[in-house]
């Protein structure tokens, strides 16, 4: 295999160390099926912010928040060169696991404590990452690499709404977490983000590292179908508008087409009926949508199947809807030279690898769409992840931290 350079000896992480920061975090928002609910801008989301913010000043860091809560903490280099930037995302589903963002963030915590431990200094500095509210408000998700990057303007970030119905201008300041730094206000030098995979391919094949090549192209949408509130007792069936109806039938026919077209996921995620009561029908429906394939020329055409089906069965129900997209994620491609150090790191510390394709958006992808980026993939129990059974085995843990401290340590001597 092609080399750029020998990789130095490198320090191993400390996988214990790595495993109780994991364990400690997941503590903040534990739930009773051994998950996490650490959702963004909420009072664990402050908790865990908090928590990181000490672990940082401790190693020395300075630790700066940007006017949409992005958090970065800073381990100088010996040059002001730009510096590489290593994290993820604190935040997580509403019913989420203790490792989806998590261990990224904590990753890069980890290669920061052995450089410290080891009195090892690099060129650049590197930057650790929280991303802010990276699972999403209702219909959006990696907010805080989006406004970072400015794909999704400062603005209209700050007034979107959260689960709960708060601007998240709003839920920012409650937390404490809007701060002075601007955006992108400095050049970076690249990025890497480790994760689990959030499906079954790694731990199908045995392998431990997934060299991400890329990720895939998603877009969502808001759809509102209008019907016609009525008694569910005295309207026959023949004089419906059941906007409830015509929602399922939109899910059963999409759920269909997606399974004819290999590679294409669509997911009907939320929906919220009203007046939402047993004995009325659903005079209106909201709820989401969000389609998935590798290929963007893919994606144009679900997405005229989705909205012809719309039309097909509100024609059907006597309702009418609207459809807009509320997010466009073309298909992502790694950088080829960062991919080419995560896959040498695997082969220098013997451990199986194999590329991979991310059927997850990350905010790997958004930043990778303006600097050179890359992602460590490590195997997830039964590929089980945005649920609180998502688990990982502390041996791959330690595995994708050690091949992103030699990633990172290689590109912050560049
Ligand atoms: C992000 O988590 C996504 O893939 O929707
Ligand atoms: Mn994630
Ligand atoms: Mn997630
Ligand atoms: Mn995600």
């Amino acid at each position: 295999m092609a080399t750029d350079r020998p990789i130095p000896t490198v320090p191993a992480v400390d996988g214990n160390r790595l495993w109780d920061s994991l364990t400690a975090m997941a503590a903040l928002g534990a739930t009773a099926k051994g998950g996490c609910r650490r959702v963004a801008f909420t009072d664990e989301d402050r908790r865990g912010r908090d928590l990181f913010r000490s672990w940082c000043e401790v190693e020395g860091l300075r630790v700066s928040v940007d006017v949409f809560g992005n958090m970065f903490a800073r381990r100088p280099g010996r040059s002001n060169l730009p510096p590489v930037l290593v994290g993820s995302h604190l935040d997580t589903q509403p019913t989420g696991g203790r490792f989806d963002g998590v261990y990224g963030v904590l990753a890069g915590l980890e290669l920061v404590r052995t450089l410290n431990a080891a009195g090892i200094m690099t060129e650049r500095p590197i930057e650790i990452v929280n991303w802010t509210n990276e699972e999403g408000a209702i219909y959006r998700s990696m907010m805080g690499s989006e406004v970072f990057t400015g794909a999704l303007a400062l603005e209209e970030a700050l007034a979107l709404v959260d689960l709960d119905g708060r601007r998240l201008g709003d839920a920012l300041d409650a937390i404490g977490y809007r701060g002075t730094a601007g955006l992108w206000s400095y050049p970076v030098h690249c990025y890497f983000e480790a994760h689990i995979e959030q499906g079954p391919v790694l731990e199908a094949h045995g392998t431990t590292i997934g060299v991400v090549t890329d990720g895939i192209a998603f877009r969502r949408y808001a759809i509102t179908i209008e019907g016609r509130e009525a008694h569910a007792g005295p309207t026959p069936m023949a004089l419906r508008r059941d906007a409830m109806v015509t929602a399922a039938a939109l899910i059963g026919a999409t759920h269909a087409h997606a399974l004819e077209v290999e590679g294409a996921r669509a997911t009907f995620g939320y929906l919220k009926a009203h007046p939402g009561v047993p004995n009325t029908l659903a005079g209106r429906v909201e709820m989401s949508a969000d389609l998935r394939h590798r290929e963007d020329e893919m994606l144009d055409g679900l997405e005229e199947r989705l909205a012809a089906d719309l039309q097909r069965v509100c024609a059907e129900q006597g309702t009418s809807a609207t459809l807009r997209r509320v997010v466009t994620s073309p298909r992502v491609r790694f950088h080829p030279a960062l991919r080419r150090r995560v896959a040498e790191a695997a082969q220098a510390l013997g451990y199986s690898r194999e590329e991979i394709v991310s059927g997850a958006g990350h905010d790997a992808c958004n930043i990778a769409r303006r600097i050179p980026a890359a992602m460590i993939f490590i195997p997830c129990k039964d590929g089980i992840s945005h649920n609180e059974a998502e688990s990982a085995e502390p041996a791959d843990c330690e595995a994708g931290c050690n091949v992103l401290l030699h990633a990172v340590l290689a590109a912050a001597n560049d």
